[in-house]
């Protein structure tokens, strides 16, 4: 029945045609063709028919721009990612890979808003109501009031949203909801992109904020069509590593708040706890300098993070490999051919391998000093001075360019008892700061010049 009711269409020209067909018969594309439903099957025929007379074009002075209301979800660091709590209306995407904790942490979102006196509801596909309950108890939320609906068909969930009205629904997942209108099966990219677009349909409309849990895929992204990326008003990432029990949510699309913003959590026996201090986490704590380590401020959203970088240069064979974990590898090949020409550092028949400690990415070029000075601290067995810290992004031609707040870095590492650093001379602030001497260099030369006269 539901067959003849849906159209194919592909994702590359827009085309359609009623059947699957390995080839587009429009744009002669392959695999392009996904399955959804045809517009006439909505109650308006052309579906901005309805728009266009509802609403009326008025200025942008003239509509009341009404400051965002933020209910805090009760967990600091998740607060943070989302700009500040949950919004009306607001459809979040949650992605992580199997195990890191998505479920455990929404569900103590739940719990706490609920608590609060919000009306909650977590419809869970994946999960029966007892383990989701096991979960509750093992978290330590006994007796919580928070609603659970073992769903997995659109269609109820929809209509239970509509009778039960909560304040925040919690969809564990997307890739499990399925809807009758779709003969595809459940987490095919055609039932994900339907099923979203109706829940965010349902969340603009009734005004319940609702979190879609995704799953990620082996390369790393949100399983199912991008588009859901573009659909929600929020995305959310939650990164580490399985064998360290930190984990970091990551906002990489925020329509209410600040992106790249990240959350750190802690999991323990009690579920995900917050961290307050994560700089502590990315320092490694040697009680004593050792050669290959370079501590360098990072800017993780607005907020600067201490991550100490690690480098090993060892002899190597014929083609020396070059291996980074949590920094570009390309910018480390970068930055060993800036070494050698500008400042006379060879590492051509060494394996390098550099590090950023505690299982964090850094994406910004800030690193880009500190890893030289790893590398070469590591290249000459010799350490960098006790309570040194190095942040600025490093050019092909050899000059050291500043890295953005450079204020806000150093502020932090003073205030975590460092005493040395060398920054960019952009980056120098003109008042001192307390506890912490500046050098500001403007080459690499000039920043191992300094670091060999520190030693
Ligand atoms: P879970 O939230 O089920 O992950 P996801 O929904 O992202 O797949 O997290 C499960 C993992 O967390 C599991 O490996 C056990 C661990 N865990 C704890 O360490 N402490 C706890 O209190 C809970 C509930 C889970
Ligand atoms: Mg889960």
């Amino acid at each position: 029945m539901a067959k003849d009711k849906t159209i194919f269409t592909c994702s590359e020209c827009g085309g359609s045609s009623p059947k699957w067909l390995g080839k587009c018969p429009h744009c002669n594309a392959w695999n392009t063709l996904v399955e959804g439903l045809p517009e006439s099957s909505s109650p308006v025929k052309n579906r901005f028919a309805s728009l266009a007379k509802a609403s009326e074009v008025t200025t942008l002075s003239s509509i009341e721009a009404t400051d965002m209301a933020y209910t805090p979800t009760g967990h600091d660091e998740l607060d943070r990612v989302l700009g500040g709590g949950i919004v009306e209306g607001g459809v979040v995407l949650i992605g992580g890979d199997p195990g890191i904790g998505k479920s455990t942490l929404l569900l103590q979102a739940l719990d706490s808003l609920q608590r609060a006196g919000q009306n909650t509801l977590y419809v869970t596909g994946e999960e029966s109501g007892a383990q989701v309950a096991l979960r509750a108890r093992r978290l330590g939320l006994d007796g919580s009031q928070v609603k659970v609906l073992a769903e997995i068909q659109l269609e109820k969930i929809l209509a239970t949203l509509g009778a039960s009205e909560p304040a925040i629904a919690v969809i564990d997942s997307i890739q499990t909801v399925y809807s009758d209108q779709l003969t595809s099966a459940p987490g095919s990219v055609a039932q994900v992109r339907e099923c979203a677009a109706h829940l965010t349909r349902a969340a603009k409309a009734s005004g319940v904020c609702i979190v879609l849990v995704g799953h990620v895929t082996k390369e790393g992204a949100l399983a199912g069509p991008r588009v859901l990326e573009h659909m929600v008003d929020t995305v959310l990432y939650f990164e580490g590593d399985t064998h360290s029990s930190f984990r970091l949510v990551r906002a990489i699309k925020n329509r209410f708040g600040a992106v790249n913003e990240i959350g750190v959590f802690a999991m323990t026996e009690k579920g995900l706890k917050g961290v307050s201090n994560p700089s502590a986490i990315f320092l490694s704590q040697h009680s004593e300098p050792v050669p290959g380590s370079c501590v360098m401020v990072t800017l993780e959203g607005t907020r600067p993070l201490l991550v100490e970088i690690q480098a090993l240069v060892d002899s190597g064979g014929p083609s020396p490999r070059r291996l980074s974990v949590g920094l570009d590898r390309d910018r480390l090949a970068m930055l060993l051919a800036v070494l050698h020409r500008h400042a006379g550092v060879a590492c051509m028949d060494q394996d390098v391998f550099v590090n950023a400690v505690g299982g964090v990415r850094i994406t910004e070029p800030a690193a880009d000093l500190a890893v030289m000075l790893a590398i070469t601290s590591s290249l000459r067995g010799r350490a960098l001075p006790k309570g040194f810290i190095a942040f600025g992004e490093v050019g092909l031609a050899g000059e050291v360019r500043p890295a953005p707040r450079g204020q806000e870095r150093l502020k932090e590492a003073a205030k975590l008892g460092f005493t040395v650093a060398v920054v960019p001379k952009a980056n120098a602030p003109k008042k001192s700061i307390e506890g912490l001497t500046i050098h500001a260099v403007e080459r690499v030369e000039e920043a191992l010049e300094v670091v060999r006269s520190l030693a």
